[in-house]
């Protein structure tokens, strides 16, 4: 057996990044070295109390989680949206945490758990690039600690979701988003076009709610308060993919493409737009770009499955379903 990834995850918990939380939690694949916190879905405050709730219910091991940046880095955040409930995570009424944050900032915890390491940490980043634009901006030379960063954010060829061109981390940082996308770093970009193919059903979700394990309860709950939000018989499990490219590469197509993060006021603000044409070399492009890795789909099924089996719950999924 191979040696557990040493990741950290930067989240803004969130309904689904609670999702991701579980799964990475759960899987052997994966060494969870801190979980870092930033404004996104939910005020900082929050998204640090949804974390440390999260992980008293499932009763996890002392992860270090730490506070980051409360905004983004030139405009004031976009007002939450309502989707995550008035708790940012279901309103699942779960209890108010024992444990407690680290008295560090995020980013000065993520350079010190980077270079303390004594190999180089992937970075798994589900939530605004505040505080990774930050780490790289202050320590210029972090970049080589870092394996590679997998980012939710953007879009491929799908709409956005935030304005029609972009997507919620990116539109709430832009600033942050090109920071770290055009780092040079090795860049693996998860956007809507997956995120939106892996769902649970709403009769999965509610056998989850029965499970016996509290990670899978509280997974169905988050599936199954989706569901009631957007009144439809599925859910999408969202964040938690990019954990999935993580630990199962295999299950995710994706292209080596230019990549361009749209600063500009205005309707394109927040995009992402992909050099998509078949011959590139040779022909203009305006404008900063980065050749990134970016997942196009994936497995649905087998990620399904990643997810059900990893919170002991594969009996919940109807295997019929792709
Ligand atoms: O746009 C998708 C992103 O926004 C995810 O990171 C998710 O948490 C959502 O709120
Ligand atoms: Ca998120």
């Amino acid at each position: 057996m191979t040696n557990p990834l040493p990741v950290l995850l930067d989240v803004d918990t969130g309904g689904d990044d609670a999702l991701a939380l579980l799964l990475a939690l759960a899987s052997p694949a994966l060494d969870v070295r801190g979980i870092t916190c930033v404004a996104g879905n939910c005020a900082l405050k929050q998204v640090v109390a949804n974390t440390l709730t999260l992980l008293d219910a499932i009763n996890a091991p002392p992860v270090p989680v730490a506070a980051g940046m409360d905004r983004p880095i030139l405009e004031p955040g976009l007002s939450a949206p309502a989707l995550h409930g008035s708790d940012g995570m279901g309103d699942l009424g779960l209890p108010a945490p024992q444990r407690t944050e680290v008295d560090l900032h995020a980013v000065e915890f993520l350079r010190r758990a980077l270079a303390d390491a004594a190999e180089p940490v992937t970075l798994i980043c589900l939530a605004p690039l505040t505080n990774i634009a930050m780490l790289l901006r202050l320590y210029p030379r972090i970049g080589d600690r870092i394996e590679r960063l997998y980012v939710m954010g953007g879009t491929f060829a799908a709409p956005g979701n935030t304005t029609p061109a972009a997507e919620f981390n990116v539109r709430y940082d832009p600033e942050a988003a090109a920071i770290v996308l055009h780092s040079g770093l090795p860049v693996t970009l998860y956007p809507l076009d997956p995120f939106m193919q892996v769902r649970l059903t709403k009769e999965e979700a509610e056998k989850l709610t029965q499970a016996k394990g509290a990670g899978a309860r509280i997974a169905g709950g988050i599936a199954l308060h989706y569901c009631r939000f957007f009144g439809m018989d599925f859910s999408l499990i969202g964040d938690a993919g990019t954990v999935a490219t993580v630990i199962d590469p295999a299950g995710a197509a994706s292209e080596r493409r230019p990549l361009h993060v749209e600063l500009s006021s205005g309707a394109a603000r927040g995009a992402t737009v992909f050099d998509r044409r078949i011959i590139t070399d040779g022909f203009a492009r305006e404008g900063e770009w980065t050749d990134v890795d970016v997942v196009t789909r994936v497995d649905a099924a087998r990620y399904r499955k990643l997810m059900a089996t990893a919170l002991g719950a594969a009996e919940a999924l109807d295997d019929k379903r792709k």
